[in-house]
C-alpha cells in the first residue's frame, strides 16, 4: 500500500525517492495495479518496452476516452474533462481523426519554419538575459528558464506582451495546481480555475483570428476545414491552450534540470564549454535526465495483456517516464548524467503518433538558452536550496537560487 500512497502523492514526486521505487518496481512488479484515491484504481506502467509499445498502439491505449492528465481524486474527476477539453485538443484525439488535427496546427513547428525562425528565438532569449540584474544574484527557474518559453510560444501565437505574466500565472496553475505555492484554493480548484481561465483567453483569441490571413498556429486552426467543414470554435481554443501550455510548462524543466546537472557534474559543463556545438546532442541527454513529464495516462478500449498482466477495457494504465527514462535494459549505465549519450533513446518526448509537436522547437530553445548562458557567463554558483514542484504530471524545478558570475 506504501507504494501506492506515494505514486498518488504529488509531495512524493518533489524529492528525488521516485527514481528508486521505479527501479525496484521495474525489477519486482512492472505493471502494477495501483489504488487510488477516487477508488477505480489504475495500472501504474514502469517499463521502457511497454511505455513504448502503449504510445505505438493509441487505438488500443485511447488518450480520448479519459484524457491524458493523472485524474485521479474524485472532486477533480467530476469536471475536469469538459475544462481541459478531453476529446478537443490534439494530444486527447484519438487516430484516426488525430492526423488531419495535428497536420492543421503543424506548419509553423517544422524544421523549416523552425531554422527561420531561429534567429528572432535567439533575439527574444538574449532579451531575457538582458534584462537579468547585473549583480547576478537570481532564481534561474522564476527569472530564466519560464520565461524563455513563454517568450517564444507567446510570440508564435502572437499574444500582446502585455498578457504574458497572467497567462504564465494560469499555466502554474493548470499544470502545478497540487503544489501548495500555485494553489488557489483546492488542488482541483485551481487546476480547473487554470485551464478556464485559459480557455477564456484562447476562445477570444480564436474569435478574433477567424478570417484573419496571419500564419500563426491560432489563426490557421481558426480557418481551418477538417473534414470540410470549420474547425469547431471550441476545439481551435482548446488546441490553443495546449499550445500555451505545452509551451510554457515543460521547457523550463528540460532548460532547468539540464542547468543544474551540468552544476553537478563540472566535467560534462567543460565538454560544452570546450565545443558548444555539443550542445544539439545534449539537449537530448537534458531532457531525458530532467524528465519533464513525469506521467501520462491512457485508457485501454479493448482486453489486453501488458508485461503478463490482463488488462480489461475500460481500465486505466499511467506510463511513468522518469522509469523508462533510466531503464537499464535500454540506456548504458542511465543514472550518468553524459552529454554526448548516443544514440539516447529516451521517451522525454512521447514515441508514436503524439511524438511531441514542439519538440524541434524545444531543443531549440533550450540549445540557444544554453549558447548564451555558457558564452555570456564564466561560471554559476547555487546560493540556496533547490525546490522542485510538487506534481506527478508535469514536474521539474521550481527554485534555483544561484550567482551568475561575470567574465574577468
Ligand atoms: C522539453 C520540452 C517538452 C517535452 C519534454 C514535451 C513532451 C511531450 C510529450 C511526452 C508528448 C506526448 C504526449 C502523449 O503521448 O500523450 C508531447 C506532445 C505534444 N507536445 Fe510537447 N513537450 C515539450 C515541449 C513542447 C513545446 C515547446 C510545444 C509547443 C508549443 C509542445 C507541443 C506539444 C503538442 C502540441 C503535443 C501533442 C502532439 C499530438 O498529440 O499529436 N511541446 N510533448
Amino acid at each position: 500500500m506504501r507504494v501506492d500512497e506515494q505514486l498518488n502523492d504529488p509531495a512524493f514526486f518533489a524529492t528525488d525517492a521516485y527514481y528508486g521505487l521505479f527501479d525496484r518496481m521495474r525489477r519486482e512488479d512492472p505493471v502494477h495495479w495501483t489504488a487510488s484515491p477516487d477508488g477505480r484504481g489504475y495500472w501504474s506502467v514502469f517499463r521502457h518496452a511497454d511505455m513504448k509499445r502503449m504510445l505505438n498502439e493509441p487505438e488500443l491505449f485511447s488518450s480520448e476516452r479519459e484524457g491524458v492528465m493523472p485524474v485521479i481524486d474524485t472532486e477533480m474527476a467530476e469536471i475536469a474533462h469538459e475544462a481541459m477539453g478531453v476529446g478537443e485538443d490534439v494530444l486527447t484525439i484519438d487516430p484516426p481523426r488525430h492526423g488531419e488535427y495535428r497536420k492543421v496546427m503543424s506548419a509553423p513547428f517544422l524544421p523549416k519554419a523552425l531554422a527561420d525562425g531561429e534567429p528572432r528565438t535567439r533575439e527574444l532569449i538574449a532579451e531575457i538575459f538582458d534584462g537579468l540584474p547585473s549583480h547576478g544574484e537570481i532564481d534561474l527557474v522564476g527569472d530564466l528558464a519560464v520565461r524563455i518559453p513563454m517568450a517564444v510560444i507567446c510570440d508564435i501565437l502572437g499574444l500582446p506582451r502585455e498578457d504574458w505574466d497572467t497567462l504564465l500565472t494560469c499555466g502554474k496553475m493548470a499544470i502545478g495546481g497540487t503544489d501548495p505555492e500555485y494553489m488557489q484554493g483546492s488542488a482541483a480548484e485551481t487546476v480547473i480555475g487554470g485551464f478556464r481561465k485559459l480557455y477564456g483567453y484562447s476562445s477570444g483569441l480564436a474569435e478574433e483570428r477567424r478570417g484573419c490571413p496571419f500564419s500563426d498556429p491560432l489563426s490557421l486552426m481558426a480557418n481551418a476545414q477538417i473534414n470540410g467543414c470549420p474547425m469547431p470554435h471550441s476545439q481551435v481554443a482548446h488546441n490553443g491552450v495546449q499550445l500555451m501550455l505545452a509551451g510554457f510548462e515543460t521547457t523550463r524543466n528540460a532548460f532547468s534540470g539540464g542547468v543544474l546537472a551540468l552544476l553537478q557534474n563540472p566535467a560534462q559543463m567543460a565538454l560544452l564549454r570546450e565545443d558548444p556545438k555539443r550542445l544539439r546532442l545534449a539537449v537530448e541527454e537534458f531532457v531525458r535526465w530532467s524528465d519533464p513529464v513525469i506521467s501520462l495516462m491512457r485508457t485501454a478500449t479493448a482486453d489486453t495483456e501488458l508485461g503478463g498482466k490482463r488488462i480489461k477495457a475500460g481500465e486505466r494504465l499511467l506510463m511513468w517516464f522518469p522509469s523508462a527514462n533510466r531503464d537499464e535494459e535500454v540506456f548504458d549505465q542511465p543514472y550518468t548524467f553524459d552529454v554526448t549519450r548516443h544514440p539516447n533513446l529516451h521517451l522525454g518526448f512521447g514515441a508514436g503518433p503524439h511524438f511531441c509537436l514542439g519538440g524541434p522547437l524545444a531543443k531549440t530553445e533550450i540549445r540557444l538558452a544554453m549558447e548564451q548562458l555558457i558564452e555570456r557567463y564564466a561560471g554559476i554558483e547555487i546560493t540556496g536550496p533547490v525546490e522542485r514542484v510538487q506534481s506527478s504530471f508535469v514536474g521539474g524545478l521550481k527554485h534555483l537560487p544561484v550567482r551568475l558570475i561575470q567574465h574577468a
